[in-house]
């Protein structure tokens, strides 16, 4: 059993959960799948209006964390805290229009996805912060009949998290890569998309510096693969450089 004062001191949505609800419309019917604190859930129905949220969490403790932090706020009118593995928790008369998956793994959010079979069909928008993967996503989503509407970074704690907002649709794009990075984030004007192409270009100079460091013949492929990618990292920043 929590006590109060963790509870009070806990509910404070910070920049990463924030840019998630910017792509939340208002009064919209939202299912918060892994919801932990449930402080998206909170956020959505003060800030945001949004009449109801189901908030999934499949740990029994995080659960019953959730259940007490909404009571204590006095929302469980219009939270609903249910324990359960993933969208299996919904059902069409839930009327859930928008899936929040924010703070899990890339691969793991395509599996939530995908073991909703066609049910997540009846879903109008999805939200999603993979924790990394994030290609992989893209990816899944493009094979799925999604379309990639919006995209936005955020820093926390120095750390770039990626937040997708996906619809059913179509893409159109002539490099693969593209989907390494997010279309929406390349083609727009994003203020930390240098930044984070920066990061990430750094990254794979430390990278490829300790390949050069231990370097084996087994690790040719690896070099070169990194290689090829890093020239790709930085003709998108060349480009997105000289447009702004
Ligand atoms: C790192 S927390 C993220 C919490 C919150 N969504 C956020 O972004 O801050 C991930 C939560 O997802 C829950 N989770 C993992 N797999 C799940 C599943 N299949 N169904 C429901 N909840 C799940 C975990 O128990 C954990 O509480």
């Amino acid at each position: 059993m929590i006590d109060l004062m963790t509870i009070y001191s806990l509910f404070k949505p910070g920049l990463r959960l924030a840019t998630v609800a910017s792509f939340i419309p208002r009064g919209a019917v939202v299912a918060d799948i892994g919801t932990d604190h449930a402080y998206l859930p909170l956020y959505l129905v003060t800030k945001k209006s949004c009449p109801r949220v189901v908030a999934v969490e499949k740990s029994q403790n995080n659960c019953e964390n959730a259940r007490n932090i909404i009571c204590f706020y006095n929302q469980a009118h219009k939270i609903e805290a249910r324990c359960a593995d993933g969208l299996k928790a919904l059902q069409e008369r839930d009327g859930v229009e928008v899936i929040v998956i924010a703070g899990l793994g890339g691969k793991t959010i395509c599996q939530l996805l995908m073991a909703a079979g066609n049910s997540l069909d009846r879903y109008r928008r999805l939200v999603l912060q993979p924790m990394g993967d994030a290609s992989l996503l893209r990816r899944w989503l493009l094979s799925r009949g999604y379309a990639i509407i919006k995209e936005k970074l955020c820093q926390e704690r120095k750390r770039f998290y990626e937040v997708i907002v996906a619809e059913k649709g179509s893409m159109k794009f002539t490099d693969p890569f593209i989907l390494e990075l997010g279309p929406a984030l390349v083609s727009g004007s994003d203020p930390l998309l240098i930044p984070w192409l920066e990061h990430k270009i750094n990254r794979y100079d430390e990278i490829l510096q300790n390949l050069k460091i231990s370097a084996s013949k087994g690790n040719e492929g690896k070099r070169q693969f990194l290689q090829i990618r890093l020239k790709k990292l930085k003709d998108v920043l060349r480009d997105v450089s000289q447009r702004e």
